[in-house]
């Protein structure tokens, strides 16, 4: 049996989640010859009550005791925020560790600085779950995607927005009544605020647009306007134009290497793929060269898919933007 030994930064909603699909989970590891053996857990406050499935002896205030811990391979961070969680992932990754961060502020902020420490060592850096949740977009876009020349993006990328947006729309309800259904429903960040202003779906956008564009921007630079203005009369005068309203995310190169970026509130009409995505869910729609030619011809697509292979050893980010303008 292989065992990995894992700790955890963090054991908030998504820590928690992380410890319970491991307890529930581990026939099937074992089944595979894999033990997943969590022993340490980084908490702020140890006298929080907690799952019964957290055990006291594993909980530590001090983040080092796992980020540095001997007996640490891999760390899971869900922490939250920009510090300490960046200095906890920082030190894990000098530590030779693999790294899985679900926090989508931090790799905004220092995701090309983060991935340049976890080459220096040797160390993983994986952030699947900062896009997207539970559908692996980001392993698509590394492999299958990247060989295939990616010229624009566009999503809905905050579910605590789009629940937002359309339950104003399905039942007439204020923003705030909609707003602390997403919070009861777990969907919110700690602090809503990074969801309504747009800055959540900005910074997936960011960590897309390094992912399939290859391009290094900082998150500052991408214009964003939140929902947090959104009235229950705007939305009436949207529905009467027979439209939804949407934050999207968007993204695509132009030529000389600019980046047109950029998050808002579309109206979208029926027959936009984004129409149709209503409550939490999540939605990306990729635009690539090759892969349009892929679906006309069967043998091209055929040759791309092993590609994948090799490209998924290729560096994320390989240029800065010459100019990041609006959409
Ligand atoms: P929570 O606020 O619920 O949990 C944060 C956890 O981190 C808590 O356990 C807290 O300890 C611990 N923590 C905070 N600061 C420190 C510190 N200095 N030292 C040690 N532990 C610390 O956040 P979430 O679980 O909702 O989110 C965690 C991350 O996951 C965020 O980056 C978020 O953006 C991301 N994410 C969230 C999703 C969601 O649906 N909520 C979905 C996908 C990603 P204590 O328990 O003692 O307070
Ligand atoms: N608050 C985030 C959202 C959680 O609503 O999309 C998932 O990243």
């Amino acid at each position: 049996m292989r065992k990995v030994r894992v700790g955890l930064l963090g054991c908030g909603l998504v820590g928690t989640g992380v410890v319970e699909v491991l307890a529930e989970t581990s026939e099937r590891w074992a089944a595979l010859g894999v033990e997943i053996a969590l022993s340490r857990i980084a908490v702020r406050d140890l006298n929080r009550p907690r799952s019964p499935l957290v055990r006291r002896e594993w909980l530590t205030a001090n983040w080092r005791e796992v980020s540095a811990a001997g007996d640490v391979d891999v760390v899971l961070e869900a922490m939250g925020g920009v510090e300490p969680a960046f200095e906890a992932v920082r030190t894990a990754l000098a530590h030779g560790k693999t790294v899985i961060t679900a926090n989508k502020e931090l790799l905004a902020a220092h995701g090309v600085a983060l991935r340049a420490v976890a080459r220096g060592h040797g160390a993983v850096l994986l952030n699947e779950a900062t896009v997207l949740g539970g559908v692996p977009v980001i392993h698509l876009l590394d492999t299958y995607f990247k060989i295939n020349r990616i010229r624009a993006l566009r999503g809905i990328v905050n579910g605590t927005c789009n629940h937002v947006l359309t339950r104003m729309d399905e039942t007439g309800c204020s923003l705030e009544e909609a707003l602390s259904e997403a919070k009861a429903k777990g969907y919110a960040e700690p602090d809503p605020t990074y969801d309504l202003s747009g800055w959540d779906a900005r910074a997936k956008l960011k960590i897309l647009i390094e992912h399939t564009l290859g391009i290094a921007v900082p998150v500052d630079r991408i214009p964003c306007t939140g929902i947090a203005h959104v009235s229950p009369l705007d939305i009436a005068a949207v529905r009467a134009l027979g439209g939804k309203l949407r934050l999207v995310a968007e993204a695509r190169t132009a030529e000389g290497g600019a980046l047109m970026a950029g998050v808002g509130p579309q109206v979208v009409f029926p027959g936009d793929p984004l129409y149709a995505v209503d409550g939490v869910d999540n939605a990306l729609m990729v635009s690539a060269a090759a892969l349009k030619r892929a679906l006309g011809a069967a043998g091209f697509a055929t040759a791309v898919y092993p590609l994948a292979v090799p490209a998924a050893g290729l560096p994320a980010v390989r240029s800065e933007p010459t100019r990041v303008s609006t959409m």
